[in-house]
C-alpha cells in the first residue's frame, strides 16, 4: 500500500533512514520503496512509501521523530477542482467505513510555505462537502482524521527550492508523531550535562536508527553523561555504557546529579552496567563475542574534546616500565592517559562492533567530514562485517559537518575476516584518514577563514555541498 509520508522540514538526510530503519524494525522485510509526487524536490517534506499494512505505517509514525504524519491519500491535484475529480475516483469501499453516522470526523487544514487565514480554512473545508460525511464533527477527539494539504507555486525563498506546481493533497491519517517526547527530554531539563551531551532528538534518532527496542541491548563505549542512552531505554532497551573517565561514570557531580540519575529523572530502568573503559584496550576477556544487539555512539572526534587512550603518563623518576602503581598511590588513583586519534578511534569502534555486536546488530556511530565547494568524494570506515546502509549528514558550519553512519552486521566476526579488517584499515588510513591524524579537524573548524588552502588540500570534503538552505536544523 502507498502511503503520504509528511516529513518536519527538518534534518533532512535523517528523515528516509529513519523510517527505513524502523520499517525494518516493525516487520518489513523487504526494502522499501519511495516515490516523489510530481514535480516535487527530494527535499520536499511529502513524499510516498510503499508499506505493507496500515498497521505498521502507523508504529512507525508513533516512534518516529521526524514522520510528522503518515495519510492514506484519498485525492490530489493542482487545483481544488482535480482534486474533486480524484478524491471522487477513490473507491468508495475505502471511503465509506470511515464516514458512517456512528463515528466522528476533523478535517484540518495544513500549507507548506504558505499561511491561510481561518477564513480560508473554513472555505476549503467547506468546499469538500462531495464527500459523503456522514457523522458528527469532533474537534478534540475524533474517530477519524483528515488532513487537506496546500501549497502554490512558489519562488525559491530562504534559500528553499522552489514549489514548481501547486499541489493540493486530502487524506485520512494513519498515525503521527509524539513529538511531546522532546520537551520532556530536552538537555536543559536534564539533571546531569556535559559539554558533548547529545541533543535529545539526534539521541531519539540514533536509537531509532539501531532499532532499539524492548528486549535488546545497547551498548555506547563513549558514554559521557548518558544521553544517547536514555533514548534507547525510553524505547523499552537495556543499556550498557563506558567511559575512560572514571569522573563521569563513577561520580558525576554528586550523588543525584550523574548518569545514573539522568535515567532515574524519567524513571528509566537504570543501564545494566557502567565501566571505566578505555575503548583502545577493552578488557573482554578473550572469546566473548555477539552480546550487544546495537552500538551507538559519538566518538571523541577532537572538535570539542579529543579521545585520551591509556598510557602517557610521565614515567616517576627512577621507575622502570612497565610501569605499576605503587602500593600508596592505588586508593583513588586515576591512570594517565595520552592522545587518541580518530584514526585509531574508528578502528577500535569498527573492533569492538565486529566481535560484538550479534548478527544483523547494528552499528550507529557520528563521523566527522569537511565540507567544501571542490573537494573529492567523502569515503566512510569500512569492514568486512559491516554494509553501510544509512548516511545522514548534519551539517554544523560552513566548513565542518558531521555524519550519522548506520552498519549492519552481516559477517560473523572471525580471526582471518579481522586480519582482512586490519588491512582495509590501513589502506583507509593510507589514502582517506591520515589528514585526521594530526588535530587538522580542529584546526580545520577553528581556522580563519582565509587560511582555508592547506587543510583543502589535504582533506576529505564532500563532493556535492549541500544547497545553501541546509544547515544545522535542516
Ligand atoms: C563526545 S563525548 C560523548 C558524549 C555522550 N554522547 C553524552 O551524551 O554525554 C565522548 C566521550 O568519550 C570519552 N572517551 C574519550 N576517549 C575514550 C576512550 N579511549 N575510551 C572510552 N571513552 C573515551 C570521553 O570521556 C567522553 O565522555
Amino acid at each position: 500500500m502507498w502511503f503520504l509520508c509528511v516529513f518536519y522540514h527538518r534534518l533532512l538526510d535523517f528523515r528516509k533512514p529513519e523510517v527505513e530503519a524502523l520499517a525494518e524494525l516493525f516487520g518489513e522485510d523487504e526494502s522499501i520503496q519511495w516515490r516523489l509526487p510530481e514535480h516535487h524536490h527530494n527535499d520536499t517534506p511529502f513524499h510516498f512509501v510503499h508499506l505493507s499494512s496500515e498497521e505498521i505505517a502507523q508504529n512507525i509514525a508513533k516512534r518516529s521523530i521526524l514522520v510528522k504524519g503518515m495519510y492514506e491519500l484519498w485525492g490530489e491535484g493542482t487545483c481544488y477542482e482535480e482534486l474533486k475529480d480524484s478524491i471522487q475516483s477513490f473507491p468508495d469501499s475505502r471511503k465509506l467505513p470511515f464516514l458512517t453516522s456512528d463515528s466522528t470526523f476533523r478535517i484540518s487544514v495544513e500549507t507548506f510555505r504558505k499561511a491561510l487565514t481561518f477564513d480560508e480554512q473554513k472555505e476549503r473545508i467547506h468546499s469538500l462537502t462531495y464527500i459523503p460525511f456522514e457523522g458528527k464533527v469532533n474537534l478534540k477527539n475524533p474517530d477519524h482524521n483528515f488532513f487537506l494539504m496546500e501549497m502554490d507555486e512558489s519562488e525559491e525563498s530562504n534559500g528553499l527550492p522552489p514549489i514548481v506546481q501547486r499541489r493540493i493533497f486530502f487524506g485520512r491519517e494513519v498515525g503521527f508523531a509524539d513529538r511531546k517526547l522532546l520537551p520532556t527530554f530536552q538537555l536543559k531539563s536534564r539533571t546531569y550535562l556535559g559539554p558533548t551531551a547529545m541533543d535529545a532528538e539526534m539521541a531519539f534518532l540514533m536509537a531509532n536508527q539501531a532499532k532499539a527496542s524492548s528486549g535488546k541491548l545497547v551498548y555506547d563505549p563513549f558514554v559521557g553523561t548518558g544521553s544517547i542512552l536514555v533514548s534507547a531505554a525510553r524505547f523499552g532497551a537495556m543499556t550498557m555504557g563506558a567511559d575512560i573517565d572514571i569522573r563521569v561514570v563513577r561520580d558525576g557531580r554528586g550523588p543525584d546529579c550523574n548518569v545514573w540519575s539522568n535515567f532515574k529523572q524519567y524513571g528509566l530502568p537504570a543501564p545494566v552496567a557502567l565501566l571505566r573503559m578505555d575503548n583502545n584496550v577493552p578488557p573482554w576477556r578473550s572469546g566473548l563475542k555477539e552480546i550487544f544487539d546495537a552500538i551507538i555512539c559519538d566518538p571523541p572526534y577532537g572538535v570539542r574534546a579529543g579521545g585520551r587512550k591509556s598510557g602517557g603518563r610521565k614515567i616517576l623518576r627512577g621507575t622502570v616500565d612497565p610501569y605499576t602503581v605503587p602500593e600508596d598511590k592505588r586508593t583513588g588513583h586515576i591512570p594517565s592517559t595520552g592522545a587518541y586519534s580518530l584514526v585509531e578511534c574508528v578502528h577500535d569502534l569498527l573492533h569492538l562492533a565486529a566481535r560484538m555486536l550479534v548478527m544483523k546488530g547494528r552499528l550507529v556511530f557520528f563521523f566527522p567530514v569537511l565540507r567544501d565547494e571542490s573537494g573529492s568524494e567523502v569515503k566512510f570506515p569500512e569492514h568486512p562485517c559491516f554494509k553501510l546502509v544509512a548516511v545522514s549528514e548534519q551539517i554544523l558550519s560552513s566548513r565542518y559537518s558531521r555524519v550519522l553512519l548506520t552498519m549492519v552486521k552481516v559477517e560473523p566476526y572471525s580471526e582471518e575476516i579481522e586480519e582482512a579488517a586490519r588491512l582495509m584499515h590501513l589502506e583507509f588510513r593510507e589514502n582517506h584518514l591520515k589528514w585526521l591524524e594530526e588535530g587538522n579537524i580542529h584546526s580545520s573548524v577553528f581556522k580563519p577563514s582565509t587560511d582555508s588552502s592547506q587543510i583543502q588540500t589535504e582533506s576529505k570534503t564532500f563532493k556535492d555541498p549541500k544547497p545553501k538552505y541546509r544547515g544545522k536544523y535542516v
